[in-house]
């Protein structure tokens, strides 16, 4: 029996949670027990508390947790299941499903992986903070004479980067491993290390340089191939070459950049899930936002976080994920005809007119068409 937490957040988090709650329960009701949690605003108003004992409890308690999104009240809860519990790599899959557009001409296959480191590069600032400048005079990193352009005016600030030889040694063995996994599934076994080095020799510098180091074993072994590039020319190449790329391994700041980038190639935001992983308590989440100007309307498209729940199931080794991903399949081959579906199909993804003519799915619709086609296979 595995135990999964159910996490909504705040603004659509809520609504895709619930589609991903009745999906789950269709799914695998004897194999799991789920637990609802609360975080944000709906925790304050049940237990006055953004981020109650209730809520950690049941986290803790749990194999793996379904977090949909967040933006203000919500945010300790998320912080919690990233660094609180250690989940250090950050998986976010990019894969074009038949029936999904791509904006990019002449381009039909797309998947590879971006796997993110989660808890430091410059965004250590969440548990460092920032600073004014001025401290680092007084503290006499910079001397205000000899970088004048910075004090011209009055105010300034600065954010730490931090990259340790720790972090990156186990996020690249993370990466090698499923470098391999993928190869034995027939993808190429090509690991692409994303960095700055150039500019960042330090941080950027140790990160790539241990990521080579760990993939010699991997290289020997199990005869992966291994290529980094700066991350300016890695954006670039996901837009020319998104068909060559495998597993792109990189640090957190430039990972949240291209997953949403990559996101966009493979049908956008609606349908690109991830899963934050690396302790007892994995937690998986769409890749979107809380999405404020459209919650509450139960327009959101849930894909992306029934999706993440795929990966939830995948990870904690359930078969259902497969007849999850089967289904979604399916779902997927509704887009090849508009005219016909549409009563099916999320706003996002529907053409331009007709969004204009309101004629797209609510999420309600969209999760019993999932469940319904579920049921049939
Ligand atoms: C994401 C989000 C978060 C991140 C924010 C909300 C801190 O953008 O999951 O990609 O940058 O990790
Ligand atoms: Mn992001």
């Amino acid at each position: 029996m595995k135990k999964i937490c159910l996490i909504g957040g705040e603004g659509i988090g809520i609504e895709v949670v619930d589609a991903a709650y009745k999906v789950l329960t269709e799914l695998a009701p004897q194999k799991i027990e789920i637990i609802k949690a609360y975080a944000g605003d709906q925790a304050e108003k049940m237990f006055g508390d953004t981020f109650p004992q209730e809520t950690k409890e049941a986290i803790d308690d749990s194999n793996a947790i379904l977090f949909g999104a967040t933006h203000t009240k919500a945010k300790n809860v998320l912080l919690y299941l990233r660094f609180g519990l250690d989940n250090f790599a950050n998986i976010r899959p990019c894969k074009l499903y038949k029936g999904l557009r791509t904006p990019l001409k002449d381009v039909n296959n797309i998947d590879f992986l971006i796997i993110r480191e989660n808890l430091e590069g410059l965004y250590s600032v969440i548990r460092l903070g920032e600073g004014n400048i001025q401290e680092l005079v007084k503290k006499e990193i910079i001397s205000e004479d000899k970088y004048q352009r910075f004090f011209k005016s009055s105010n300034g600030h600065y954010a730490i980067k931090i990259i340790t030889e720790y972090e990156s040694k186990r996020i690249a063995k993370l990466a090698c491993e499923k470098t391999v996994e993928r190869k034995s599934q027939g993808f190429q076994g090509k690991l692409t290390i994303v960095h700055k080095s150039n500019v960042m020799m330090a941080t950027d510098g140790l990160f790539k340089e241990i990521s080579y180091s760990i993939a010699q074993n991997y290289i020997k072994k199990y005869k992966i191939k291994i290529n980094d590039y700066y991350v300016d020319d890695m954006a670039r190449r996901l837009i020319r070459f998104p068909e060559q790329q495998d597993v792109l391994l990189t640090i957190n700041e430039y990972g949240d950049i291209l997953s949403d980038l990559g996101s966009e190639l493979v049908g956008g935001l609606g349908v690109t899930p991830s899963a934050c992983i690396g302790s007892k308590h994995p937690y998986f989440e769409p890749v979107h936002g809380s999405a404020p100007d459209i919650a509450g309307l139960s327009i959101a498209n849930p894909i992306a976080a029934i999706l993440s729940l795929k990966l939830l199931l995948e990870h904690l080794g359930l078969d259902e994920a497969k007849l999850l991903e089967d289904s979604i399949k399916q779902y997927f081959l509704l887009l090849e005809n508009f005219k016909e579906n549409w009563r099916y199909i999320p706003k996002d993804l529907v053409p331009k007119i007709y969004q204009q003519q309101n004629k797209f799915a609510k999420t309600e619709q969209i999760t019993q068409k999932i469940i319904d086609i579920l049921n049939k296979i």
